[in-house]
């Protein structure tokens, strides 16, 4: 056998950060233990000791919200699994991306946007770093680069962008950005939430941060918030750290840590059912008579397949569909599901189904979803690692409610 110096992606993710007698622990614990101490006993007075100076990987720790066991650990193992020298850990996604936009953003900046970002991003962007902090931000159609390229500005100090999006699986061309920027001072920051680090790495195609919604795949069981981000630049992640620690504060506690730790042991693997499940249901959806549209990175039909075969490994487990219908019809098949449950959210081993008009990007205005093309009657999926013929099973049969429903006149009275 060949000498390996690289571990590959699925051993980092069972065993990268956890030294069974490490500085996590004296015991020999082949798995991180919850360390839930808020404070840590010094050896003695140093009057010396600077807390900047106080290294977490050398087995420091003073205080919970500086440094954490089971937090630094988890943010070895993410910093690896995105190849970045630098990983934080966070309450939730949300905080993981206003503290990294935050490091970099001052008043009369201006942000570049994919203007099909997550609406919660949306959210903060507008009603947070425009309205209260004095910060523009330009959506655009980031599937063309061109259109960045055309809405950058002299005072363009971030672009944040997320791929595949957030729910119309739109891709942008990461490394086409990240050349366009190559030599402008502005952070070109990547939510990465929905690939995951197993199907894409932003930082390996030029991005200069990473953001997850450590709450979805990463996590993997629908049983933590939590958020990260990982960066290989050391400047900007000594200020997200001062924010993370000392700003901001939104850290991500033990208990959580350690469930996004033991999620990502499961990562590959989950993401492979994930991705094998979701190609069946997007077949399934796009013979369907009743479905006009499916939008899955996998499917040869989407008009960014080529470029998610270039800059993915992997097409992911989330897609949505276009139901050939009305907002009735949508509310007959979601509510007729039974291995699908109606829930926001995505990520989970766990199937979901949800529209997002009437529940994630309800916070958007009519006029904004339209813009976007979030009709009414889209619907987003998170295809879980159950059994594919109990989840085609399920989709048929809430098509047959939705269709028997529709052609009794009495119904919809
Ligand atoms: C792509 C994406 N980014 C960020 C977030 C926010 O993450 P959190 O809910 O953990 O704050 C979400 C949540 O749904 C998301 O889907």
């Amino acid at each position: 056998m060949e000498d390996q110096t690289e571990p590959t992606f699925e051993t980092l993710t069972v065993s990268e950060g956890e030294e069974p007698f490490g500085s996590a622990s004296e015991a020999g614990d082949v798995v991180s233990p919850i360390h839930l101490a808020s404070t840590f006993a010094l050896p003695g007075l140093d009057t010396e000791m600077r807390l900047e100076d106080v290294d977490p990987a050398a087995g420091e720790f003073v205080y919970g919200r500086l440094s954490n066991p089971t937090r630094h650990t988890l943010e070895t193992r993410i910093a690896a699994l995105e190849g970045g020298g630098h990983g934080a850990a966070f309450a939730s996604g949300t905080a993981a991306i206003f503290t990294t936009l935050l490091a970099r953003l001052s008043p009369g900046d201006h942000v570049v946007a994919f203007e099909d970002l997550y609406a919660g991003t949306r959210r903060m962007l507008d009603d947070v770093f425009r309205s209260r902090l004095g910060v523009d931000v330009t959506y655009v159609d980031a599937t063309d680069t061109e259109n960045v390229a055309a809405a950058l500005r002299e005072e363009t100090a971030v672009v944040w962008m997320e791929s595949p999006t957030n729910p119309r699986l739109a891709l942008c061309d990461i490394a086409g950005i990240a050349d366009l920027l190559a030599d402008r001072d502005v952070l070109f920051g990547v939510d990465n939430t929905f690939a995951s680090p197993y199907f894409q790495r932003p930082l390996e195609l030029g991005a200069d941060v990473v953001a997850h919604s450590t709450t979805k795949y990463l996590n993997g069981h629908s049983d933590a918030i939590a958020g990260a981000i990982v960066t290989d630049d050391d400047a900007l992640a000594e200020e997200i750290r001062f924010l993370q620690q000392v700003g901001v504060g939104a850290v991500s506690g033990p208990f959580d840590s350690y469930l996004v730790l033991r999620g990502t042991k499961t990562l590959a693997a989950r993401m492979e059912r994930h991705e094998a499940n979701a190609t069946a249901v997007a077949e399934f959806l796009d013979d369907r008579p009743e479905v006009s549209d499916v939008y899955y990175p996998g499917l040869p039909s989407h008009p960014d397949h080529e470029l998610a075969r270039e800059q993915m490994s992997g097409f992911g487990g989330i897609l949505s569909f276009e139901l050939d219908g009305t907002i009735a019809d949508a509310k007959r098949f979601v509510e007729a599901l039974t291995e699908f449950t109606l829930a926001v959210s995505v990520g989970g081993v766990e199937s979901l189904i949800e529209l997002p008009a009437a529940m994630t990007h309800e916070p958007l205005s009519p006029a904004e979803r339209e813009a976007l093309g979030i009709s009414d009657t889209l619907i987003r999926v998170s295809v879980g690692i159950e059994g594919i013929d109990d989840l085609i099973g399920d989709l048929r049969g809430g098509f047959d409610a939705m269709n028997r429903r529709a052609t009794t006149p009495s119904a919809d009275r």
